[in-house]
C-alpha cells in the first residue's frame, strides 16, 4: 500500500471570519518525487495572515486556493527522498508544502536550513518571510534615520517585532501598538520598544491618538502599516511632514473579504487621508515581499548572526498537530498568537 499523508483542504469560502467548516482534514497518498524533485516530511508549518486572502475568490496579487485544494503554507522539514544532487535524505529544507504532513517540490524552489546554526523554526519567522518583510519594508521603504519616531502595530508578531528591533538598532524612537497588556510587556521587555500601547484599551481612534501623541512628542516620521482600521485612523493626523508609510498589511480588514477592499470601518475619511498625504508630503508605498526575494541573501547575511547571538530576539507560538491548524489560524487572525504562529507536525 502507498504511504499515506494528511493535509487540510479548503472546504468552503468564508463569509467574514473563517469558521471550522471552511477546512477539511483529508488523507492522501504520499507524493512520489520526479526528476530534480525532493520529498519532505514536514516538521513545522507556518500560519500567516496572507492565507486569509487566499481563501477568498477575489482578484489579488496571488491566485486563491481552489475549493478542495490544500491550504497554502511555507513549511520546514526533513528530506526523506531526493532526485536532486542538491539535497540528500536527512537534510532540512524550507518550501511551500502547504498545510500538509508531506510535500514534494523542485529542488530549486527549496531553501536548505541548517539545524546546527539556528532552530529550523526560525526559517518560518524571524529568519523567514515575515522577518525579511519587516527588515526590507523598514530599511528600504521606511528610509529610517536616527532620532526619528517609528510606530508599528501587530508589534509582537514576526513582522512587527523585526521592524521594532531594526528601528531601535538604527537609533529611532520605537512605539508599538499591540493587543493586550501581555503583548505590550513583551514588546518593551523582550523586543526593546520604547513604549507600547494596547489598542484594545482605547475605544476610538481619537482616544488611541491622544495616547500615541503622548508617546510620540516629536510626531511620527514612519508608520509601518500592518493593520489599518483604528490604528491607521489614530496615526495619520500625527504624521510629520515628509513622513513615510510602508504599507505592509491591513489585517483588521482581511475578514471584510476581497482583502478588505470593500471595508468601510476606517476611522479616517478618504478626504482626510488624502489631505494628510498632500499637505504633509507623505510617501506612501505598498509592497509585496515576494517581489523582493533578490534581497533575501543580504537579509540572511545581516540578520542570521544577530539571531544566533541573541541580539535579535524572537518569540514563537507553537500549536501541536495538523488537525489544530485551523483553530490556531482563526485565533491568530484575532490576535490570539503570542509571537510567530507555527504548527508542529512531528
Ligand atoms: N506585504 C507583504 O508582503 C507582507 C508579508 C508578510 C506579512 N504581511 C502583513 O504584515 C502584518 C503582520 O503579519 P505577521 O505575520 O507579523 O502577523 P502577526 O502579527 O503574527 O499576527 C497578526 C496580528 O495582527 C493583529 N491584529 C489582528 N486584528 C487586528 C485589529 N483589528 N487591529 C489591530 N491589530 C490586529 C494581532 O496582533 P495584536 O493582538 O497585537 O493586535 C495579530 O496577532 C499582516 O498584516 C500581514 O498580512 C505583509
Amino acid at each position: 500500500m502507498t504511504d499515506q499523508m494528511r493535509r487540510i483542504a479548503l472546504a468552503s469560502r468564508p463569509s467574514g471570519a473563517p469558521v471550522p467548516e471552511n477546512f477539511r482534514l483529508e488523507t492522501a497518498d504520499v507524493p512520489v518525487p520526479g526528476d530534480n524533485e525532493v520529498l519532505v516530511r514536514v516538521h513545522y508549518m507556518s500560519l500567516d495572515p496572507y492565507m486569509r486572502g487566499r481563501m477568498d475568490d477575489a482578484k489579488s496579487y496571488a491566485a486563491p486556493v481552489p475549493i478542495g485544494g490544500t491550504m497554502e503554507a511555507g513549511a520546514v522539514g526533513e528530506v526523506i527522498a531526493s532526485n536532486s544532487p542538491a539535497f540528500k535524505p536527512g537534510d532540512f529544507a524550507f518550501g511551500m508544502f502547504g498545510w500538509a504532513t508531506h510535500g514534494v517540490a523542485k529542488a530549486n524552489l527549496l531553501r536548505k536550513v541548517d539545524p546546527a546554526q539556528v532552530p529550523v523554526t526560525t526559517s518560518l519567522g524571524v529568519l523567514g518571510m515575515p522577518g525579511f518583510t519587516g527588515w526590507y519594508g523598514l530599511t528600504d521603504i521606511g528610509k529610517p534615520k536616527a532620532g526619528e519616531t517609528l510606530v508599528v502595530a501587530a508589534a509582537t508578531g514576526p513582522v512587527g517585532s523585526m521592524v521594532g528591533q531594526v528601528g531601535k538598532a538604527l537609533g529611532l524612537r520605537v512605539v508599538g501598538v499591540a493587543g493586550g497588556a501581555d503583548k505590550c510587556k513583551l514588546a518593551v521587555e523582550t523586543f526593546g520598544f520604547d513604549a507600547c500601547l494596547d489598542h484594545r484599551a482605547y475605544g476610538t481612534a481619537g482616544e488611541l491618538r491622544t495616547a500615541l501623541a503622548a508617546e510620540c512628542p516629536k510626531g511620527i516620521d514612519i508608520y509601518f502599516e500592518n493593520v489599518g482600521g483604528k490604528v491607521l485612523g489614530a496615526v495619520i493626523p500625527l504624521m510629520n511632514p515628509h513622513g513615510r508609510i510602508p504599507i505592509c498589511g491591513m489585517i483588521s480588514w482581511y475578514n471584510a473579504g476581497g482583502l478588505g477592499a470593500g471595508a468601510s470601518d476606517q476611522d479616517i475619511t478618504a478626504p482626510g487621508l488624502w489631505r494628510n498625504i498632500l499637505v504633509k508630503f507623505l510617501s506612501v508605498q505598498g509592497f509585496i515581499i515576494s517581489n523582493h526575494f533578490n534581497r533575501f541573501p543580504e537579509f540572511i547575511a545581516q540578520m542570521a548572526p544577530k539571531v544566533a547571538s541573541g541580539e535579535i530576539a524572537y518569540v514563537e507560538d507553537i500549536a501541536e498537530g495538523l488537525e489544530n491548524a485551523p483553530a490556531a489560524f482563526m485565533a491568530m487572525l484575532k490576535g490570539g498568537n503570542m509571537g510567530k504562529q507555527i504548527v508542529k507536525l512531528i
